[in-house]
């Protein structure tokens, strides 16, 4: 396998992401400049089921990542040869789903002669907020908020992150989900909700805002989660009609403030003038709204992606897979699945 070293020749990484429901692959130039950017969303074979089913998401995996991956070369113009390296997250995500994108990147990569490059999913979501800030370099601070995880990741440098805080229980995206069922909108809750919000009064119902004494930066939903459930509870037994647009808006009121105060309050005692969000409820307009005031009050600068980079995708998979790629990093053929990989394992 022969690796050119010249500092000056363009590095374009196919990057590869199959974690939970969407079939993505991407080509990205020089860690910053997205070239293409598929993704085949599941969602719709899901939503009858009111969830992501490991199985059929694995089923549907299989059948579209070639497609998938034939299109984003296509889209950027390039074949197998031009590209410098393959990118393809390893975990963390549902293993069969992982199988999938790891099996095929390693396929293409051996059979091409490419080096292998396996990338956290997380560090892939935080990664997204390089492509649209060109000025953007390490450190800041990242909230990280999807429907798995819910973290404050504090980025030290490309590659080198420090966690700051997580959830106890559920993620931010989880509640959305499952309030979102409560209420009937349906899978996936996120943006259902974000959209009935804006018809609701988000002052109307108080629900609680958890914060652990010991561990400020930590975050809890479930005891949320649960007082919207008993609230729906309660108007069903009282005979009262539910406001639906006011629970949507008061719960996500909720989160927003909960996300929005444990972000600044890190980043102050911190030190650090420089924050970030990133994940599936990244692309949520009220907490992307709220968060950009409570940083201008701060004084701080606040990144954020385009709602397409926040949600699953691969672009974000090869700008992360960049920064490894040219630290050195190659991953052998032995590389596997991980479901529950940690942030900064390898
Ligand atoms: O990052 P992502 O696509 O997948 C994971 O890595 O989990 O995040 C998906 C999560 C889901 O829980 C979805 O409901 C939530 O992100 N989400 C949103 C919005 N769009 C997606 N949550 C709030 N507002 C949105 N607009
Ligand atoms: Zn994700």
């Amino acid at each position: 396998m022969e690796e050119v070293n010249d500092e000056t020749r363009d590095i374009k990484i196919l990057a590869i992401e199959t974690s939970c429901d969407e079939t993505a692959a991407a080509v990205v130039k020089n860690g910053r400049e997205v070239l293409s950017n598929i993704i085949y969303s599941q969602i719709k074979v899901h939503t009858v089921f009111g969830g992501v089913v490991p199985e059929i998401a694995s089923r549907k995996h299989m059948e579209k990542i070639n497609p998938v991956i034939d299109a984003a070369l296509s889209e950027a113009g390039l074949s197998l040869e031009d590209i410098d390296a393959v990118a393809v997250t390893y975990g963390p995500g549902l293993v069969g789903a992982l199988l999938v994108g790891v099996a095929q990147a390693k396929a293409i990569a051996y059979a091409a002669g490419k080096p292998l490059v396996g990338v956290h999913h997380i560090e892939g979501h935080i990664s997204a907020n390089y492509i649209e800030h060109k000025d953007l370099e390490p450190p800041f601070l990242c909230l990280v908020a999807s429907g798995g995880h819910s973290h404050l990741v504090l980025v030290e440098d490309y590659g080198k992150y420090e966690i700051i805080g997580r959830t106890r229980d559920d993620a931010a995206g989880e509640a959305f989900d499952k309030v979102a069922r409560a209420i009937g909108l349906g899978y996936p809750g996120g943006p259902k909700v974000d959209k009935l919000a804006r018809e609701g009064d988000r002052f109307a119902i108080t629900f609680p805002r958890a914060r652990i004494a010991e561990a400020p930066d930590d975050f809890s939903f479930s005891g949320l989660k649960s007082a919207v459930l008993n609230y729906l509870n309660q108007c069903q037994m009282k005979g009262v009609e539910v406001n639906k647009a006011d629970v949507a808006a008061s719960f996500q009121q909720a989160v927003i403030d909960v996300l929005t105060d444990h972000t600044i309050a890190a980043a102050r005692r911190i030190g650090i003038d420089k924050i970030a969000i990133a994940g599936g409820v990244a692309a949520n307009s009220s907490l992307r709204r709220q968060m950009k005031e409570a940083a201008q009050k701060n004084r701080m600068t606040f990144y954020y992606p385009s709602p397409i980079y926040c949600t699953d995708n691969a672009a974000m998979i090869g700008v992360a897979g960049y920064y490894e790629y040219i630290k050195g990093v190659r991953d052998g053929w032995d590389l596997n699945a991980v479901p529950n990989l940690k942030i900064g394992e390898r």
